[in-house]
């Protein structure tokens, strides 16, 4: 854990490059084992598994590609430019589900055709962009203000937090278009998930129900969380870093305040359990439950956060970013040829059995890793 001494940001400078170095080594030899192939877990001899032929539209399928494109954006590497490219195209198949498509597109498009076409102008990333987004609106009612979650007819009053995180996409698809009407239902999403989603402490509901007509709050439920009224972390972490990237594309400082309160409640409980988030926050110590993507996808929100607030409050972000991605590489990290993936101990939900590997985690891991890199370069 890091402190303010006189070195410590040297110190942390380093670590950050080591790790860099191994993520990179690690990455370029998976990169072209698995360049035709979408990961979405691993099995008991530490070999990636896929659910792509089952689930070609799984919410995790652009979490590889995401990864890909963002090693060769700081790299360059032609091996991470191949693997993106095809799992780009891959990904193709996911739009087939012209009715069923979740939410879930920014995690599917905007990581991968959206950072395809900032970074090279493909003309082909643009219209998976546009489609994408297209798609994902068609999921706005107008009478609530929301993006509705999943597909369950019976289910079409659901939001979830997690959904904030797909708003880049929207932002991104009038950035580019310059048809204002995707960030216009991107904000009336935000505002109505700032009102009913995030609690005055800073903890966030998974999912809430609204009245469909009306748009009225009806409940909120437990979701991937323990119960109702508990605290997911993985949640809360979205919420961090999904509030902050509202703000980075509408600037204003409501998101921002929102980003930076959550975070305070994310910092406030982990650093009671030695930076390993709990799964909830509000579980008992035992089972003794941890979700290291929570930790990872929260320590790249502080960074956005960290670009946006004045230089004298920046620190704080910063140093407990740096504080989760050392605590989880330290602790969770598998740099050998024998395991696929990089970081162990993830955690699908309170319930599930056992933690495993998840596609996020190492998606995360190395977003935070290049923020805290390039914030020191800066
Ligand atoms: N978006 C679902 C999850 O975070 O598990």
């Amino acid at each position: 854990m890091i402190s303010s001494n006189k070195g410590g940001f040297e110190i942390m400078i380093n670590w950050i490059n080591e790790t860099l170095e191994k993520v990179d080594k690690k990455l370029s030899r998976t990169s072209v084992i698995y360049k035709d192939f979408i990961p979405s877990s691993i099995d008991e001899n530490g070999k990636f598994t896929t659910i792509y032929e089952k689930s070609p539209a799984g919410w995790t399928n652009g979490f590889w590609g995401g990864l890909m494109w963002l090693m060769y954006t700081k790299t360059n590497k032609d091996c991470y430019l191949e693997a993106a490219k095809s799992n780009e195209k891959m990904l193709d198949k996911a739009f087939e589900y012209t009715e069923t498509l979740d939410h879930d597109n920014g995690f599917r498009w905007e990581i991968t055709s959206g950072r395809s076409y900032e970074h090279t102008g493909d003309k082909d990333s643009r219209k998976r962009l546009m489609l994408a987004a297209n798609m994902l609106v068609g999921r706005y009612n107008p009478l609530g203000d929301y993006l509705v979650a999943w597909s369950q007819k019976d289910r079409q009053g659901w939001a979830i937090i997690d959904c904030m995180m797909n708003l880049p996409l929207l932002y991104k698809a009038s950035e580019i278009s310059e048809y204002e009407r995707f960030k216009e239902i991107a904000i009336k999403h935000a505002d109505k998930t700032m009102k009913h989603h995030i609690r005055p402490d800073g903890s966030s509901n998974h999912i809430v129900v609204y009245d469909t007509k009306t748009g009225e709050y009806v409940e909120s439920l437990g979701g991937q969380g323990m119960d109702a009224n508990s605290s997911w972390s993985r949640g809360q972490a979205w919420a961090v870093y999904g509030f902050a990237l509202s703000y980075k594309h509408t600037k204003n400082q409501e998101y921002l305040d929102t980003a930076k309160k959550v975070a305070h409640y994310f910092i406030a409980n982990v650093s009671i359990t030695d930076y390993i988030p709990k799964t909830d926050f509000r579980s008992p110590d035992e089972p003794d439950k941890r979700d290291t993507s929570a930790g990872l996808i929260a320590a790249a929100g502080m960074m956005e956060i960290a670009e946006h607030v004045p230089e004298y409050e920046k620190d704080i972000y910063v140093k407990h970013a740096y504080n989760l991605v050392k605590a989880i590489v330290d602790k969770y990290a598998d740099w050998t040829e024998e395991y696929d993936g990089i970081i162990k101990n993830g955690m699908i939900q309170y319930k599930s059995p056992s933690p495993t590997y998840l596609p996020y985690g190492d998606y995360y891991l190395a977003d935070a890793l290049y923020r805290l890199k390039e914030y020191f370069e800066k």
